[in-house]
């Protein structure tokens, strides 16, 4: 039986670790080509080594989002190994803890940087080769940070939520060119980008942090990288053709509480 992705070519973003890698390797195994994007080259090399073992097919590119050159760099290389490009999915981002009167400015540009520039520098980036085929799915990464107010993360919320407007401006300019704009707002995965975070939530004590989080779940357990990465799957497949300029909450159920 054909993949999901079949025939297409898919960019990820942060893809060396967490809710990133675990969709390289699902759209691999759905059919797609993938490069493998991450500001840690050896993470990137390691996913990519892993998929290809596999019998799939992957390339690993060093790009940090946040640096133009090389970004589209990273593009070119791309279309010159696999041909344009139909799924992009700008997943790298990084935390930030601290209410607005304690949050670093540092910290905050840092935020911005990575999770809303670099969503906008990808785009521009690959949108070329999207408009070439007239089709494409962008899926941004946002967050329910997005969506809710949470304690102590100012710079994470507020960027986040800049994700989720971003999304929305993207799709109606791009629908028009056959490309499909979605963002995807994920509960918490316990990963490395989450441990600072949730340590803090407990007052220094991971454990403690865990459990205060957990308490937000009417599932009652917080999220896999996998759940997220079938989200990722879904907008970036056919299934999808009329689904755009939604921001899909994967959280269950923390933020209809
Ligand atoms: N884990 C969660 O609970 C959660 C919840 C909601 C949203 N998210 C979002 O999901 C995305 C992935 O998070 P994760 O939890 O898998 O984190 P992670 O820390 O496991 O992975 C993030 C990856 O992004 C890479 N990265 C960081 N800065 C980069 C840059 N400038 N350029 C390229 N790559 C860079 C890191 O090297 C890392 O491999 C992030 O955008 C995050 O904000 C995570």
């Amino acid at each position: 039986m054909p993949g999901r992705l079949e025939g297409k070519v898919a960019v990820i973003t942060g893809a060396g670790s967490g809710i990133g890698r675990a969709s390289a390797e699902l759209f691999a195994r759905e059919g797609a080509a993938v490069a493998v994007l991450d500001v840690n080259g050896d993470a990137a090399a390691e996913v990519s080594d892993g998929i290809r073992a596999a019998g799939q097919r992957a390339m690993a590119l060093t790009t940090d989002v946040t640096v133009d050159a090389q970004v589209r760099a990273a593009v070119t290389a791309v279309i010159a190994e696999f041909g344009d490009i139909s799924v992009l999915y700008n997943n790298a981002g990084i935390g930030s803890t601290g209410a607005v009167d304690v949050a670093e400015e540092d910290d905050w540009d840092r935020c911005f940087d990575i999770n809303v520039k670099g969503t906008y520098l990808c785009s521009r980036a690959v949108v070329p080769s999207m408009m070439q085929a007239s089709k494409g799915s962008i899926i941004n990464q946002a967050s329910v940070a997005a969506l809710v107010g949470i304690p102590n993360f100012a710079a994470y919320c507020a960027a986040k939520g800049a994700v989720a407007s971003l999304t929305r401006s993207m799709s109606v300019d791009l629908a028009p060119r056959g490309i499909r704009v979605n963002a995807i707002a994920p509960g918490t995965v316990y990963t490395p980008l989450m441990e600072p975070m949730l340590t803090a939530r407990g007052g220094g004590d991971l454990q403690k942090g865990l459990a205060i989080t957990i308490a937000k779940y009417p599932i009652g357990r917080l999220g896999d990288v996998v759940d997220i990465a079938k989200a990722a799957l879904y907008l970036s497949s056919d299934e999808a053709a009329f689904v755009t300029g939604s921001v899909l909450s994967i959280d269950g159920g923390m933020t209809t509480i």
